[in-house]
């Protein structure tokens, strides 16, 4: 049985049961017909696809529609720069990125320090400085950068005005109350900052002066904005934004503590900054195991794959089927040991995040060809 879970923008806790998302947020399933029509599209499927890590959207296959009818759409994302980025964050980007890859198309990307100043105890300048070193990791993912448009509200905030007071002219308060859980102790600006993060679901509309059709990759925990956003966008004369939503990272301790991994507890994240022997300690001191106490009793009984982390770490990181289903079926029989998948796990991130950081060293020298600001 599932325990209670929150799953909000800023609260994500407890054993997060999916299914019943898909029903609350009333959004639909990611099926294995709509993957099939991508597919058509895409000639292949993306691991987080075909795992369905990404497992519910809206608008999907409206999005190929419009492709089929020659409208071409934008993608849309974002991070709140709260502090270092870690491998939780990465994800969406990721999956943002495969999209991008495959359709060649524009990718808008807002990191949201004015919230981030508004919901943490940090200074207006650190929230604004880590809008700008976070956009490192998302210049080392990859992103083509004539048609990555990455922007800080703070600093971009004049072109997203207009829309932002449009937004939220068509936005009650007890519209903003049902959809974040706002009370009279939230301060004003946060009640005002969801109009600004659905701006970019129109923003391409405005800037082009045609109605573009946007798909925003993220986790689902993004979803209270989408729902706003849809609500307003006929009334201002736009398309709905649609989404394909992700599932989380778990948290190193495991889902049932944490929920997804938190920046400002070590022991439940990587960052992408992290050395090899950093990654090397937190997995082997930190990372839940599903695998039983001693070494007799494991090769007797066998893991549980379903609740060990590093199992589910390698679900996002390990991209060939095949050796995924070598080490689940090895683990759970008792062939491989706990010590052992944890030593996987690590060489896999550590081969991952060696990419990463030199792409990163290297983002510092182009990415004033990726900032938009006003
Ligand atoms: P933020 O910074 O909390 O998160 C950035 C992105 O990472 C996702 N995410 C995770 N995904 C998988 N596993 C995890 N453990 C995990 N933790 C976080 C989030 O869903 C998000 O996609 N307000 C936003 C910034 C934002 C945004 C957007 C995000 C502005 N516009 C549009 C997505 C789409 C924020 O604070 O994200």
């Amino acid at each position: 049985m599932k325990e209670d879970f929150i799953v909000t923008p800023w609260e994500v806790k407890g054993d997060v049961d999916y299914n019943k998302l898909i029903r609350e947020f009333g959004t639909e399933e990611v099926t294995d017909k709509l993957l099939e029509r991508l597919k058509n599209h895409t000639g292949d499927l993306h691991h987080f696809l075909r795992r369905k890590i990404y497992f519910s959207h809206r608008d999907l296959g409206w999005i190929l529609t419009k492709l089929d009818q020659g409208e071409k759409f934008h993608l849309y994302t974002g991070r709140g720069p709260s502090g270092k980025v870690h491998l939780g964050h990465i994800v969406p980007w990721l999956m943002t990125k495969w999209f991008q890859d495959k359709f060649d198309t524009h990718l808008w990307f807002q990191m949201t320090d004015d919230e981030k100043f508004l919901i943490k105890e940090k200074p207006l300048e650190e929230v604004n400085e880590t809008s700008y070193e976070n956009a490192l990791d998302v210049i080392a993912v990859g992103f083509k950068p004539k048609k990555t448009h990455i922007f800080s509200d703070i600093d971009y905030i004049k072109t997203q005005y207009k829309l932002a007071l449009k937004v939220a002219k068509k936005t009650t308060f007890s519209t903003a109350k049902a959809i974040f859980g706002f009370t009279d102790s939230s301060n004003i600006g946060i009640i005002f900052f969801p109009a600004v993060q659905t701006v970019p679901c129109f923003l391409p509309s405005e800037l082009y002066e045609k109605n573009i059709p946007i798909l925003i990759p993220a986790s689902i925990d993004q979803d209270n904005y989408w729902r706003m956003a849809r609500d307003v966008a006929e009334k201002l004369g736009y398309y709905k934004p649609a989404q394909i939503h992700g599932r989380f990272l778990p948290g190193l301790q495991g889902m049932q503590d944490e929920g997804k991994m938190s920046s400002s507890v070590e022991s439940t994240c990587i960052f992408t900054t992290d050395t090899p022997e950093e990654v090397e300690k937190k997995i082997m001191k930190y990372a839940f195991s599903g695998g039983q106490a001693t070494v007799e009793e494991h090769r007797k009984l066998g893991g549980n794959p379903d609740i060990d982390v590093p199992y589910q770490w390698l679900t996002f990181f390990e991209e060939d089927d095949r050796k995924l289903k070598k080490i689940y079926d090895d683990y759970k029989s008792g062939a491989l040991l706990t010590g052992e998948i944890k030593m996987m796990l690590v060489e896999k991130l550590n081969h991952f995040l060696k990419g990463h950081q030199e792409r990163r060293e290297k983002a510092k020298d182009v990415i004033e060809d990726f900032m938009l600001r006003d």
